[in-house]
């Protein structure tokens, strides 16, 4: 069994962040499309930086979540996935923000599949011309 652990961001995750926010193995997943620099990452982070949490899997790096203006995003670094990080990094930021919601692609199985076992319900649909 795994330890998981949640810790708030610092410095030293601006670039583990960065490189996972711009995997291609990972991106597909998210609404908008990006490759952020290390000085774009840098100045995001100085303004939100504190919205982020990152998860250590037996003390190394497996994932992150942020939540600004209530809304999760979420990544799990591809050599941890399916093992119960995402839904722990829900699980665990619920509990800091607990009116967070997440908005998440109509082909992203896996978020829709994460967020459902993390207990989240569909309220809304948001519908926008092709
Ligand atoms: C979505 C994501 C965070 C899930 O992370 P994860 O650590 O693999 O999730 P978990 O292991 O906690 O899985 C939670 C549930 O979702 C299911 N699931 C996870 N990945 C799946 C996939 N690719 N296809 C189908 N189901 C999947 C798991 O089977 C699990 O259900 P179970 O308890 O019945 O087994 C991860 O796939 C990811 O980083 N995707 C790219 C980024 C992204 O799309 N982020 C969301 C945008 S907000």
């Amino acid at each position: 069994m795994h330890r998981l652990k949640l810790v708030p961001n610092t410095h030293a995750y601006y670039d583990f962040i960065r490189m996972l926010r711009n995997d291609p193995r990972v991106q597909h997943g998210f609404i908008q499309q990006t490759q952020i620099t290390p000085e774009e990452q840098h100045a995001y982070m100085e303004k939100y930086g504190d919205c982020y949490y990152v998860c250590l899997c037996d003390d190394q790096p497996a994932g992150y979540v942020g939540v600004i203006d209530h809304d999760i995003r979420v990544a799990t670094h591809p050599d941890y996935q399916k093992k119960g990080v995402g839904k722990f990094m829900v699980q665990e930021i619920m509990k800091i923000f607990p009116d967070a919601y997440a908005k998440i692609k109509v082909e992203n199985e896996a978020s829709f599949k994460l967020f459902m076992k993390a207990g989240f319900k569909v309220k809304y649909y948001i519908l926008e011309k092709e």
